[in-house]
């Protein structure tokens, strides 16, 4: 597309790149450039510097936030650096200065912006197809999901994630996350639920140096540090009363004032929120602000839980195997029928996280090849415990709260094993798998050394 206001020169250079091939279409001004965009596709838009109103600049800008994958070049009557460096900026993938006397060069430049729309192209579905990798699922609902998150990613919009504890919220967002064009941004975390309410502004905002008590550097807010990423606010549905208008006001007015200082930031981090709870219900309730709620829930995505797509659980099973056995060198082959009977068949109220334990925890006390319904830790049919959720105050790290409900020979018994197979593959992975030199840093003897690893069935990860 030639945006130029000068007919003569539009025209010529139309007649010149149709006879070299390309197909072309000419727009007067930036208004009619993107009145085009809305109807046609374009690979390259060649943009005059000088138009009446709307300046070469401002014309990119707009075309590269209207159509992303339009490459513009910029065409000015006299090189000027900062022009060119103006250009860049705003988006431009190169300029070229008129008159255009060297055409092999200028046709060359719009071939290569098409190269490089390519190779962007290529590089992000190269992108998306690891980070859908990653997500494991292969059920009609999980399948539904991932397009949704793949259909949204395309969006700068708000997502609302919904879905039961463990059910994989927080990897759902970083995969739209690194699948979106913010991929290369931060993307940071917060959790509404554990921020105390007096620090909600400085989280939110940040400060400057000297705005209270304490501050003795600039900080900056969340939404700065985010700028060109993206913000996770986890837990929203916890977000106390109190926060909410302040959450609002920035989602509002998209821009943010660090405590103590003087002027506004744009906000430029796109807002992807998650929750467990119903949140329509708190609104019902009074407890969680309609206006932010429909602010925040412009796009949704609900993961379904893990008993509504059964076929991902042997999946995730055997992917669970394979991470923890590159991790601990357990060479664990298969997963025989009745253990994945019984994992298909449990209720998983914590969903995929619970899953990853019981795996981890079976893949601890596996010794052979194959992993065995005994190896499950199913609390089937048995109440779960009423302390179940929080962890006892003062559980070494490491340490099961399971485990305390067993008795103490048992229960030490599970702690040994666990302390074991970390012990012996940190040894081992300190001395690349050098079985010798780890014994002696244990101080044991190699042949007890081996043992133990037989015993827990510890060997090399690339082994068998
Ligand atoms: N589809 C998936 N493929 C692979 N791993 C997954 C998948 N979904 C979840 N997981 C893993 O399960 C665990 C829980 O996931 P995540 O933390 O994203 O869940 P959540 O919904 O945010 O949980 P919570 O409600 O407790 O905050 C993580 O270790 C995550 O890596
Ligand atoms: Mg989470």
């Amino acid at each position: 597309m030639l945006v130029d206001d000068d007919d003569l020169v539009r025209k010529s250079l139309a007649r010149q790149l149709c006879r070299q091939g390309f197909d072309v279409l000419q727009a007067e001004d930036g208004r009619a450039a993107l009145r085009t965009l809305e109807s046609e596709h374009v690979d390259v838009a060649v943009v005059d510097l000088e138009m009446p109103g709307m300046r070469g600049h401002e014309v990119i800008r707009r075309i590269r936030q209207a159509s992303p994958r339009t490459e513009c070049v910029l065409l000015t009557a006299h090189g000027d650096a900062s022009d060119a460096f103006e250009a860049l900026n705003a988006g431009a993938s190169d300029y070229f200065t008129k008159p255009i006397d060297d055409w092999p060069r200028f046709t060359q430049i719009l071939k290569k912006a098409i190269e490089v729309r390519d190779l962007k192209d290529q590089l992000r579905s190269a992108r998306q197809e690891q980070n859908f990798q990653d997500l494991i699922g292969r059920s009609p609902n999980w399948r539904k999901l991932t397009a949704q998150i793949q259909d949204f990613s395309a969006y700068d919009l708000p997502v609302f994630i919904t879905g039961e504890s463990g059910s994989g919220k927080e990897r759902v967002a970083r995969a739209i996350h690194a699948s979106s064009s913010r991929s290369a941004g931060p993307f940071l975390a917060v959790n509404c639920a554990a921020v105390p309410e007096n620090l909600w502004e400085d989280k939110f905002f940040g400060h400057e140096k000297g705005a209270f008590n304490g501050a003795d550097r600039r900080q900056a807010g969340i939404f700065e540090a985010a700028t060109n990423g993206t913000v996770f606010l986890d837990e929203i549905g916890d977000m106390p009363v109190s926060a909410q208008p302040k959450l609002l006001r920035v989602l509002q007015e998209r821009e943010v004032v660090r405590l103590g200082g003087q002027h506004p930031i744009r906000v430029n981090a796109r807002i992807v929120a998650a929750t467990h709870q119903d949140v329509k219900v708190n609104v019902g309730k009074g407890s969680f602000r309609e206006d932010l709620y429909y602010r925040l829930n412009v796009l949704e995505i609900a993961i379904p839980p893990l008993r509504e797509r059964k076929e991902d659980i042997p999946l995730l099973a055997y992917h669970f195997v394979r991470v923890f056995g590159e991790e601990y060198g357990k060479t664990v082959k298969s997963i025989d029928r009745e253990a994945l009977r019984l994992l298909t068949e449990y209720e998983w109220k914590n969903n995929v996280r619970e899953l990853e334990h019981v795996i981890t925890r079976a893949m601890v006390r596996v010794r052979g090849d194959t992993l065995a319904a005994d190896l499950l830790e199913l609390p089937g049919g048995r109440r779960a415990p009423a302390s179940s959720g929080s962890a006892p105050v003062g559980l070494p790290a490491g340490m099961d709260p399971e485990w305390m409900e067993l008795d103490y020979k048992a229960s030490k018994e599970k702690f040994l094993e666990w302390f074991t197979v970390h012990y012996l593959v940190m040894r081992l992975r300190s001395t690349g798998w050098n079985i010798t030199r780890a014994a002696e840093l244990a101080g044991q003897q190699r042949p007890n050394f081996k043992k133990l690893m037989k015993r827990y069935g510890i060997s090399r990860p690339d082994e068998d």
